[in-house]
């Protein structure tokens, strides 16, 4: 009998799993209730954590997966209050997101800190419940699924419903991010010398240039310069200044 169960929950598991999209992927159990940290480790341990409902996308397409309830208990979402503040648990930003139904928080038991989504048949589907974490509720995670190779070194790869996106890295631009900014060129000061290197040449993005006079020259300005993303130097190129006269004066 046990066996039996453990066979329908692997198989429905598996029929709740999106397979095989790049992106974010959700997945939920229909047939196992869990507390909500008993969720939260859960979701750690199969996938990447506790789901994020972090805008109205992302709300329409949970409604359109998870199964359809009739009456409490629905999912388990990995929104809690953290020191008086509503907090998405995966990456420890404060909601700026809020799709609470109808009074709620309401913080009925005075120790509601946890988040239900309700998925219902009404209108209240899609809208979100405090509740006491303790509770039992139906678990949703996410997977995240930036590929590897799809978006080249120039480009960030940022996760969306489903899906992911390639956008470029600051200092980069033009087709798949290829192109590098580079700064001006500069020419080695009068009694001094240059030396310069970087990632992607000697004159783009991240490099440096640094500075130093031949004996009795000082040093006036920066004595190391750094080509920004936005395609400037640090601070503008030093000189080398006859200290010897200097003093004589
Ligand atoms: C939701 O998806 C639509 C269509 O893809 C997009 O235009 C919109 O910007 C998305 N909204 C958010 C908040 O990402
Ligand atoms: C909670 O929110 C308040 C006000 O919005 C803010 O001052 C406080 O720093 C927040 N606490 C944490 C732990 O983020
Ligand atoms: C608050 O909790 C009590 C006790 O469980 C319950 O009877 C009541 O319906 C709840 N009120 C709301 C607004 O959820
Ligand atoms: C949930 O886990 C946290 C940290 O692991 C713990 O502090 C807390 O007491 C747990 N809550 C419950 C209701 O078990
Ligand atoms: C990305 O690469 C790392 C190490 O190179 C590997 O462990 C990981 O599985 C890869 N992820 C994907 C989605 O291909
Ligand atoms: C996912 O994103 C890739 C790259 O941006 C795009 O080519 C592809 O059509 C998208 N797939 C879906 C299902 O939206
Ligand atoms: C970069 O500068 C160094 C000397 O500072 C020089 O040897 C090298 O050839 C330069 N590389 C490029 C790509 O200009
Ligand atoms: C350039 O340098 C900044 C700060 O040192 C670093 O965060 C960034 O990743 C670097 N950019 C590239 C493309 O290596």
């Amino acid at each position: 009998m046990t066996g039996g169960v453990v066979h329908i929950g692997v198989l429905i598991h598996l029929w709740f799993s999106l397979v095989n999209v790049e992106g974010w992927r959700y997945h939920f159990l229909n047939n196992t209730m869990k507390s909500w940290n008993e969720t939260r480790s859960w979701c750690q341990q199969q996938y990447t954590d506790i789901v994020m409902v972090h805008d109205e996308n992302v709300t329409l397409f949970l409604q359109k997966i998870l199964t359809k309830k009739s009456s409490s208990p629905y999912y388990w979402m990995g929104l809690q209050k953290i020191n008086g503040n509503w907090t998405w648990v995966a990456n420890g930003q404060t909601v700026n997101y809020e799709n609470w139904a109808t009074n709620e928080p309401n913080n009925n038991m005075s120790n509601e800190n946890c988040v239900e989504l309700y998925i219902s048949k009404d209108d209240k589907s899609g809208k979100w419940n405090d509740d006491g974490c303790i509770n039992k509720k139906y678990p949703v995670c996410q997977q995240a699924q930036c590929p590897n190779s799809t978006c080249t070194a120039g480009e960030d790869c940022i996760e969306q419903v489903n899906n992911f996106t390639c956008v470029c890295k600051p200092g980069f631009s033009g087709p798949k991010c290829k192109k590098v900014i580079s700064c001006d060129q500069l020419s080695t000061p009068t009694h001094g010398k240059m030396k310069c290197s970087g990632p992607f040449g000697n004159h783009s993005l991240n490099s440096t240039c640094t500075f130093s006079c031949a004996g009795g020259y000082k040093l006036s300005g920066t004595a190391e310069l750094k080509c920004s993303s936005s395609g400037a130097w640090s601070a503008p190129p030093p000189s080398c200044a006859g200290a010897i006269s200097i003093s004589k004066l």
